[in-house]
């Protein structure tokens, strides 16, 4: 079972939205997904129009205790960052065998970056999740510079909550494209349904179907399904929107 890891350099990227949505594309295409949250203060469930009070079950609770959103389970573990044993459990449960048809999708917030350190080595990939902000950029150099060789070649990047009507979120994501080349599975655009969706207690695909991030998503799980064929290599995104140095200057 390939596991991708869903990470941001900092809070509020989309992370969570992130997840939730590769793991609907995911399903849509047939794979079996799992996705397991380990945030404490949880809003996974929301994504997939659940009531904010649902307490998801534990990622070892029985199947009769699971919850089912179209197919696709959700659990939870909020100790495993502090759990030492934490690969050695999903290696137990058959998480960490290869193929692409089962898949387990880990939202780690943006705050447990050395869990997530210690979790990358062991999956197919990261996708991180950046907003097109200079504060995001600013912490780049850090975090690729603490980052090791193996976790660098295992990263893909999302652009997020782009606002193409603001000349610096376009400039900003102009510099991530730069930065990551064909790293970038793609972006997603500031869309006021995404929150709207959330109020109303409903999966964005219901509440607006036409919406633009959820085309985004959609395209990003799309670029996603092929990295997926060769789960335990490096990623390299295939269809990145990006035109790098290169082909531009062809
Ligand atoms: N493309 C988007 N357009 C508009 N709003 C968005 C978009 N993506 C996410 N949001 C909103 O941004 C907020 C933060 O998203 P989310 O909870 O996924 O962040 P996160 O990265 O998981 O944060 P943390 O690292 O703290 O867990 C939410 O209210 C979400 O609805
Ligand atoms: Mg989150």
């Amino acid at each position: 079972m390939p596991v991708i890891v869903c990470h941001s350099v900092k809070g509020g990227a989309g992370t969570t939205f992130m997840a939730a949505h590769m793991a609907m594309s995911l399903s849509e295409a047939g794979a079996n997904v799992t996705v397991l949250s380990v945030a404490p203060r949880d809003t996974l469930p929301m994504h997939f129009g659940l009531q904010p009070a649902l307490t998801l079950p534990s990622l070892f609770a029985p199947a009769e205790d699971a919850v089912l959103v179209s197919g696709i389970d959700l659990r939870s573990f909020v100790r495993a960052p502090e759990d030492p044993d934490f690969i050695p459990t999903l290696r137990d449960m058959g998480y960490l065998d290869a193929g692409p048809d089962r898949v387990l999708v880990i939202d780690i917030p943006a705050a447990d970056y050395t869990f997530a350190r210690r979790v990358i080595p062991h999956a197919s990939g990261l996708v991180a999740v950046l907003n097109a902000a200079p504060d995001t950029l600013a912490l780049m150099p850090q975090v690729l510079g603490e980052a090791s060789p193996e976790n660098i070649a295992a990263t893909t990047f999302v652009i997020n909550a782009l606002d193409e009507t603001r000349r610096l979120s376009r400039h900003a994501a102009a510099f991530i494209r730069e930065l990551v080349g064909p790293r970038l599975l793609g972006r997603v655009r500031l869309d006021e349904a995404v929150p709207e969706a959330i109020a109303m207690l409903q999966p964005l695909a219901r509440y607006a179907p036409s919406s633009a991030a959820l085309a985004d998503v959609r395209a990003i799980g799309a670029a996603l399904l092929p990295l997926l064929e060769n789960p335990g290599r490096p990623w390299m995104a295939r269809d990145s929107q990006a035109p790098t140095s290169a082909s531009r200057a062809a």
